[in-house]
C-alpha cells in the first residue's frame, strides 16, 4: 500500500462517498474510516465496499485522546481527511455542547495527535473539511470568498469556524501541514432525513406535512455530494498546504422553490395527480437566528485546481429522488429509531 488515509465521519452522509471514491479509486491506498456511530451514522451506506481488501473500519470516538494517538502509532497515517461532526444546525440549538465537544474538542484531539506522530516526517496533510456557514449570512447580493471574514451565527457554524481557526493555528503554531475546505449544502443518496431534501422526500413518500420554516425565503446553494467527493479528491491531492478552498456549485435556491420542484418531481414519480404533493406545504415557526442566505464563490477551485461542478441541480435532484424511492428501507429503518423520537419532539 502506497499510503495510509485516516477518513473520520465515513459512515455518514458525506464521509460516506468519500470513503467509497478514495477506496475505489485508490487501490494502492488503505482507507480506514474512523467512526463513533452516532444517530447519524450508519455502516448501511458503505455495505458495497465492506471486505475490500484496502478498507477498514474502525468504531471510535475523535474525542479519546489516547485512542487517537494508538491509531497514529499503529497505522502510520500519511494523511487525514477530517469529517467527523455533529452536522445540524436545528439540533446545535437545542444541545450546543454536544458540538462544542466532537466539533472542536475532537478536531483539537486529532490535530494534537497528529502533530505529535507527525514531527520531523514529510510529505503528511491533515484535510478539515469544513462548511461555508462559518462565513455568516449573506443579504440578497453578493458570495462568500476565501477572504471572507469570519461570522459564525448559530452553535453549529460557531463550532465549525473554532474548529478552523484551530486547524490554522496548529499550522501556524506547529507546521502541522493543513489544508480546508469550505463547502455549500450538500444533497444526495445517503442524506439523513432531518436535513431538508430527504425530509421534504419522506413526509412527501408518506403524506406528511413539509415544514417550512419561516416563509421559505431563505437562500442555500445546493452541490451534489458526489460532486463534493470529487472536490475533497482534488483538493486531498492537488491543493497547496495552508491554502483554504471554497466549494459549491452557483446553484441558489429558495426553499420554497425547491420544495414546491421537489414536490413536482415526486408528483411524476409517484403518478399522483399534478399539484397534490403542495397540498403538504406547512408554513412552521422560523428557526431562530435562521441565516437568510449562503452563496459560494468556487472559482478559485476552479481557476487552480480545475474543478467544476458535473451535474445540473435538476438531473442531480431526480437521481436524488430516484435513490431514496428505490432505497426504502434505508428510509425506513432511520424513520423508525431513534431520528422518530426526534422527529416527534420537533414537529408534531
Ligand atoms: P453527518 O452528520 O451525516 O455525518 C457525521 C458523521 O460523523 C457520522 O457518521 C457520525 O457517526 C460521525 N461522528 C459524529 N461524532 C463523532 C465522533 N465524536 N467521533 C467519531 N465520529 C463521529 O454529516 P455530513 O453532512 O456528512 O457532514 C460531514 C462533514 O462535512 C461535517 O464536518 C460537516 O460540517 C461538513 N459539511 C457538511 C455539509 C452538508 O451539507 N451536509 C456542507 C459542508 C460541510
Ligand atoms: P438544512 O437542510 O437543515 O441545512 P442548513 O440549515 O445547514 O442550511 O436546512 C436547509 C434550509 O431549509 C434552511 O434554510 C432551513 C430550512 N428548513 C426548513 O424550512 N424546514 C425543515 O424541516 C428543515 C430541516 C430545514
Amino acid at each position: 500500500m502506497s499510503k495510509s488515509i485516516l477518513i473520520t465521519g465515513g459512515a455518514g452522509f458525506i464521509g460516506s462517498h468519500v470513503v467509497r471514491r478514495f477506496v475505489n479509486e485508490y487501490p494502492n491506498y488503505k482507507v480506514y474510516n474512523l467512526d463513533k456511530l452516532t444517530y447519524a451514522g450508519n455502516l448501511e451506506n458503505l455495505k458495497d465496499i465492506e471486505g475490500k481488501d484496502n478498507y477498514e473500519f474502525i468504531k471510535g470516538d475523535i474525542c479519546d485522546g489516547p485512542f487517537i494517538v494508538s491509531l497514529f502509532e499503529k497505522y502510520d497515517f500519511d494523511g487525514v481527511i477530517h469529517l467527523a461532526a455533529e452536522s445540524h444546525v436545528d439540533r446545535s440549538i437545542k444541545n450546543p455542547m454536544a458540538f462544542v465537544e466532537t466539533n472542536v474538542i475532537g478536531t483539537v484531539t486529532l490535530l494534537n495527535a497528529a502533530k505529535n506522530a507527525w514531527q520531523g516526517k514529510e510529505g503528511k496533510r491533515f484535510y478539515h473539511v469544513s462548511t461555508d456557514e462559518v462565513y455568516g449570512a449573506l443579504g440578497e447580493e453578493g458570495f462568500f470568498l476565501e477572504t471572507t471574514p469570519y461570522d459564525p451565527k448559530s452553535p453549529y457554524s460557531a463550532s465549525k469556524a473554532s474548529s478552523d481557526h484551530f486547524v490554522r493555528a496548529y499550522q501556524n503554531t506547529y507546521g502541522l501541514p493543513v489544508v480546508i475546505s469550505n463547502c455549500s449544502n450538500n444533497y444526495g443518496p445517503n442524506h439523513f432525513p432531518e436535513k431538508l431534501i430527504p425530509l421534504v422526500i419522506n413526509n412527501i413518500q408518506q403524506k406528511k406535512p413539509i415544514p417550512v420554516y419561516g416563509k421559505g425565503e431563505n437562500v442555500r446553494d445546493w452541490l451534489y455530494v458526489i460532486d463534493h467527493a470529487r472536490a475533497i479528491d482534488v483538493i486531498f491531492h492537488k491543493g497547496e498546504n495552508g491554502e483554504t478552498y471554497n466549494i459549491g456549485g452557483f446553484n441558489e435556491w429558495k426553499n420554497i422553490d425547491l420544495v414546491r420542484l421537489l414536490c413536482n418531481i415526486m408528483d411524476e414519480k409517484l403518478g399522483r395527480a399534478a399539484g397534490e404533493s403542495e397540498g403538504l406545504i406547512t408554513y412552521v415557526t422560523d428557526r431562530a437566528g435562521h441565516d437568510l442566505r449562503y452563496a459560494i464563490d468556487a472559482t478559485k477551485l476552479k481557476n487552480e485546481l480545475g474543478w467544476e461542478p458535473s451535474l445540473q441541480f435538476e438531473e442531480g435532484l431526480e437521481k436524488t429522488v430516484d435513490w431514496y424511492l428505490n432505497n426504502k428501507e434505508w428510509l425506513e429503518d432511520i424513520v423508525s429509531g431513534d431520528y422518530q423520537n426526534y422527529y416527534k419532539d420537533q414537529y408534531q
